[in-house]
């Protein structure tokens, strides 16, 4: 076993074993305004959207985790196969363990499960830099990817004892790739937040959509410090509240609120907010693991039904409708946003 795959498998033991989730993603300072003559019929409320040129049944992203041991193959297909069924999109984590061992694609590949599905590869920003386009697009090939999110994690990198710190030309590699691949590239934080100045950026190198992977759920600052034994409790809530990096983020290409989305009324008040997906990682792990395929999906359809009863008690009878609805920020997002002039 090589050394990504190792910490692949200690990546999986921790999330499901510890407390991996920090700071406050700030969707109570979000106040969505009731309206109490709907003039819609639950029923037909239309929680369908599009991304990326594919239909989703929900605005829901089974957001990147794992792929390179077999314990990820097991968890891959397990829910790829909700996703296919549920009408949700699904991402693999990381697909470097494949590019340097590639006898672990299958450990990546969902396709056969989920052949309609919004399929998205994975790959770090700073494996990109060294990394070869031909190899990139492979990746992205061999597991029948529609699209590629490349992470960027300055602060995961930081607290790993094998972190990379070096995070000059990372921009330059982004743009290099998204001019020569034929697929959309993603640019996705992990927990951490994209501000204004790094969607700007994003937006200048390329890439068709930002994932704002927020403060306010899963921490890799504090997985990996659990792994590296390194005290990173300063720096516990570093970062941008998921609420406010999608208020950042607005630059004018789509955009994925992640980062301790938990509910139906989280996203529905995300997307108020300004985003066109919403994607949700450590529950769908965990769940998984405590009740299965089962009740995997049981959760999938209380998001359904939670978010479409945000809709109905907003007035609004699709998704489009929700994006314009009226909303108030409060406390500590409203002072983010005034401060930011995010307004
Ligand atoms: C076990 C696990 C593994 C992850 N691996 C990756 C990864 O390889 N690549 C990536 O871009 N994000 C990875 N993430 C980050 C998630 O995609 C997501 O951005 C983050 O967990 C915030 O969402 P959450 O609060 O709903 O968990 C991982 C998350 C978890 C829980």
């Amino acid at each position: 076993m090589n050394l990504t795959e190792n910490r692949k498998i200690e990546h999986l033991d921790i999330c499901l074993k510890q407390d991996v989730e920090t700071g406050d993603p700030l969707f109570n300072d979000v106040r969505l305004v009731h309206q109490s003559l709907p003039e819609t019929d639950l029923e037909d409320i239309d929680i369908s959207c599009e991304f990326l040129g594919k239909k989703l049944d929900l605005p829901l992203l089974i957001a990147a985790m794992t792929g390179g041991c077999e314990e990820a193959e097991e968890i891959n297909e397990a829910l790829a196969g909700v996703a296919e069924r549920k009408g949700l999109a699904f991402g693999v984590g990381s697909q470097r363990a494949m590019i340097e061992q590639p006898e672990l694609t299958r450990t990546f590949s969902v396709r056969s499960t989920a052949p309609s599905i919004l399929l998205l590869g994975n790959i770090g920003i700073t494996a990109l830099k060294r990394l070869p386009h031909d190899r990139v697009v492979r990746a992205v090939e061999a597991i029948e990817a529609d699209g590629l999110c490349v992470h960027i994690n300055p602060a995961q990198e930081l607290f790993q004892n094998e972190g990379d710190h070096d995070f000059s030309g990372c921009a330059n590699a982004l743009e290099s790739l998204c001019s020569a691949v034929p697929f959309p590239v993603i640019g996705k934080e992990v927990g951490n937040g994209i501000s204004r100045e790094a969607a700007e950026r994003l937006k200048g190198a390329g890439v068709r959509a930002i994932d704002v992977g927020g403060l306010g759920g899963t921490s890799w600052s504090l997985i990996d410090s659990l792994r590296s034994g390194k005290d990173v409790s300063q720096y516990g809530a570093w970062g941008i509240p998921t609420a406010a990096a999608v208020l950042e983020a607005q630059v004018g290409l789509p955009v994925i609120a992640t980062g301790g989305l938990r509910n139906g009324l989280h996203m529905a008040k995300a997307i108020a907010l300004g985003a066109d997906l919403c994607g949700i990682a450590l529950p769908f792990l965990r769940i998984l693991a405590r009740d299965g395929i089962p009740g995997v999906e049981a959760f999938v359809e209380g998001l359904k039904q939670d978010f479409r009863h945000a809709l109905f008690l907003t007035g609004c009878s699709n998704i489009a409708e929700l994006r314009r609805t009226s909303f108030l920020l409060e406390a500590g997002l409203k002072e983010w946003a005034d401060q930011r002039n995010l307004g």
